[in-house]
């Protein structure tokens, strides 16, 4: 059958990986997806940089908004980053003329996405974001679709690849933050803006879509408590092993009948919990359903290989005929869900 053309916007870490499995998996994609998927378009910045991939027969574009209206693209990938500009155009672009989006941007979702998601609905234009969260852990499947039944009372996890990356080489290691940041970045783990990680705020954007998903209602992300991990130093690292702890930077959700309590906060685990065991650039997304009861989903949160696979599970979605809408339920002119009232516990 007839390919599913894609235009990728933005080809660094994830975007580059996304070429680079397509190409080295076509056969299973092909296969599983009932079609070819064939990039036609592709934008970045720089046109003459080397990303180690080969781009030979897809059309380049200086203006990465330009290439939504590409007539030989059917799906655009938006793979920029960031809540605002380039990123944010070429995703309404593409929903405003009735083009599935594929997006790795959790900023842009998580600050954004109701007005999104009414765009996509108003469109029937899919908008995918699998890759959002917790890099290669299907986290968005399984609170979307696996737990589609449950009510659920408590959502989150280690959400933020790098700095548990910092956190668990700084303690087995001794490195100062500076350095053990910059292999961080040097690995392809980090935001563009690094602070945005260290600073929590890209837990604090995770947990603000994996809440809304979990409770059926866009969250306000500026109503999110977030805390980072620029204060903790090898100190605390020692401190907290001597007392059989283990410090991680954690998101958590939960609704009580005072409202969403939400926060992103560094926490002493035991060590023996399952979740201290989550080391390196490793998530956990935690859930607890009513009926399904509590469980826990690991696997790799950065980085070009897991980022790359979630991204394309959503292609696949796409060329299957995807029709679930962006929170699992219609959009609605409700606004976001404040998070912390003070009456909450
Ligand atoms: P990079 O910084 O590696 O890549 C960004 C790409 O966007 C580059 O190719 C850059 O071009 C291009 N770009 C920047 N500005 C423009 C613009 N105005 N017009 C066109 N292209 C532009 O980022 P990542 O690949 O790491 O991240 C991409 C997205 O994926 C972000 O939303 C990020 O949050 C998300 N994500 C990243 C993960 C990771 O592990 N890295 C994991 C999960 C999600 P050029 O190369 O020419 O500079
Ligand atoms: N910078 C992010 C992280 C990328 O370190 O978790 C994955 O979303």
């Amino acid at each position: 059958s007839a390919p599913l053309r894609l235009g990728i916007a933005g080809l660094g870490t994830v975007g580059a990986g996304v070429i680079r499995l397509l190409a080295t998996n076509a056969d299973l994609v092909t296969a599983r997806a009932g079609r070819p998927l064939k990039v036609t378009a592709v934008s970045a910045r720089d046109r003459t940089r080397d990303r180690g991939v080969d781009l030979s027969g897809m059309r380049w574009y200086d203006n990465a908004p330009d290439l939504v209206a590409d007539p030989d693209v059917d799906v655009v990938v938006e793979l920029i980053g960031g809540a605002e500009g380039t990123a944010r155009a070429v995703v309404e672009a593409a929903l405003a003329a009735g083009k599935p989006v594929v997006t790795a941007n959790k900023a842009l979702l998580a600050i954004h996405g109701p007005a999104l998601a009414r765009l996509s609905a108003e469109k029937s234009a899919p908008l995918l974001f699998e890759a959002a969260v917790a890099g290669g852990i299907p986290a968005i499947k399984m609170v979307r679709e696996g737990l589609a039944a449950d009510r659920l009372l408590r959502i989150g996890g280690i959400l933020n690849g790098t700095c548990n990356y910092i956190l668990t080489v700084m303690r087995e290691t001794g490195k100062d933050f500076g350095t053990v940041l910059a292999d961080a970045q040097q690995l392809g783990y980090a935001e563009a803006d690094p602070s945005t990680d260290i600073d929590g705020l890209d837990a604090a954007h995770k947990l603000t879509i994996l809440a809304g998903l979990a409770f059926g209602q866009p969250v306000a992300f500026e109503s999110l408590h977030v805390e980072g991990i620029r204060r903790i130093g090898a100190l605390d690292l020692t401190f907290a092993r001597t007392l059989g702890y283990r410090i991680k930077l954690l998101g958590m959700a939960r609704m009580s009948e005072a409202g969403l309590e939400a926060r992103v906060t560094p926490c002493l685990v035991p060590e023996n919990a399952p979740i201290a065991q989550v080391d390196g650039v490793f998530n956990a997304v935690v859930a607890e359903g009513a009926f399904a009861g509590r469980l826990m989903i690991e696997g790799r949160g950065a980085g070009a290989g897991p980022t790359a696979s979630a991204v394309a599970a959503d292609l696949i979605d796409v060329a299957r005929g995807h029709t679930i809408p962006v929170w699992g339920v219609q959009a609605t002119d409700t606004p976001p869900l404040q998070a912390n009232p003070v009456s909450a516990g």
